[in-house]
């Protein structure tokens, strides 16, 4: 495989990742305390023990907080971002954009950025879109966030979602290499005949919020759960095999899978169909939950700080969210 990567063609590149959660943590047993719910029903359907919630303060804070860390992790300078791509489903407002917050909150001068939503499929959207500025050659410093505060459209009643979700941000600065590391293959979809069975469905022009749309719970994440798992399962795994297969690697080949986390059967499902050994796949839903665009970069630093993820290292990154969103990119780790 090595001869096969062409060491002159520039490539995008993650060159530093951090992330950034609040204190507060919710345990499982929190849930049970109020809900007909159960700390082994939590664990063994989703591999969740606790996650983290922001009580004051909003998506731009949980970014920013990243962001700086990734920009510090660097050695950057605010000034030294040129665009600034914000993916979130939980924006401070619909708007202005969360990138435009995030922006002046850091004091970056010298750029421009907007926001993505593509749910769970946040980050990844976003670092094919920053990959597309740094191999056009136009850009050579694009920070990326994945910041979502899902506590903020959770509904703490109902026990088919509250116990899913958790507040966080992750940041990755993006950079041109020549050395053969960086993004080497991606494949993304959108199938929107998923928007029936997870979605919220109040606030937006569709259905503007109003007393009636509150009543009703809408501002709320709804999640048809079994038909969201099904699709899920196959699409995740055929995703991240597809990058294996088209790319000549094997199982040997793959340091890390770096799934999204929304569920332990579902990463489990991804792994096998891989043919990877467990310790080969980055899992922390036990300690944070699902927080959508947040979980794949928060995965990423926290095995980067933890002396795990090395250059050269050959990292597949997949996803599945709302939409239906979902796909896969392989990369190689360039720090
Ligand atoms: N505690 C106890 N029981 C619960 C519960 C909870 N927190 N939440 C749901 N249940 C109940 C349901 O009401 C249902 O009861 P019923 O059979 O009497 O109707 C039963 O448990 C089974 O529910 P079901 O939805 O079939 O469970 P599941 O095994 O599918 O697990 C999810 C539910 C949400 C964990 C799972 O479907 C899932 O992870 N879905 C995909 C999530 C995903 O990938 N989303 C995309 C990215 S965000």
């Amino acid at each position: 495989m090595e001869e096969k990567i062409q060491t002159k063609k520039r490539r995008a590149a993650i060159t530093s990742v951090a992330h950034w959660v609040p204190d507060e943590v919710l345990d499982n047993n929190y849930f049970a305390s109020y809900l007909d719910t159960s700390d082994e029903w939590i664990v063994t359907r989703t591999g969740i023990k606790e996650r983290r919630i922001l009580r004051n303060g909003a998506t731009s804070d949980l970014g920013y907080n990243a962001a700086k860390l990734a920009l510090e992790r660097r050695g950057m300078s605010p000034n030294d971002i040129q665009l600034i791509i914000c993916c979130t489903v939980t924006p401070d407002m619909p708007f202005p954009p969360t990138a435009c917050i995030i922006q002046d909150k850091l004091g970056a001068k010298k750029c421009w950025g907007f926001d993505i939503n593509a749910a769970c499929s946040g980050f990844l959207f976003g670092l094919e879109t920053a990959r597309n500025f740094i191999e056009s050659g136009n850009y050579d410093r694009v920070l990326l966030i994945g910041a979502d505060k899902m506590s903020s459209i959770s509904n703490y009643q109902d026990r088919n979602t509250c116990i899913l979700f958790g507040d966080a941000g992750g940041a990755v600065v993006v950079e041109a290499t020549e050395d053969g590391t960086g993004i080497l293959d991606s494949y993304l979809r959108v199938d929107g005949t998923g928007k029936e069975f997870l979605y919220m469905k109040g606030g937006g022009s569709l259905n503007p919020a109003t007393e009636e749309t509150v009543r009703k719970g809408w501002h709320y994440i709804y999640q048809d759960g079994k038909t969201v798992f099904k699709r899920a399962v196959v699409d995740m795994a055929e995703s991240s095999a597809l990058m294996m297969e088209r790319n000549g690697l094997s199982s040997e080949d793959i340091a890390y899978l770096v799934p999204h986390q929304a569920n332990l059967r579902i990463l489990e499902a991804a792994r096998e169909r891989m043919g990877l050994e467990k310790d080969k796949v980055m899992v922390n839903i036990d300690r944070y939950g699902n927080t959508t665009a947040a979980t794949i970069p928060m995965c990423m630093s926290e095995w980067w700080a933890a002396g795990k993820v090395k250059k050269g290292d050959n990292l597949v990154l997949s996803s599945f969210g709302a939409g239906y969103t979902w796909g896969a990119i392989l990369l190689r780790w360039a720090y």
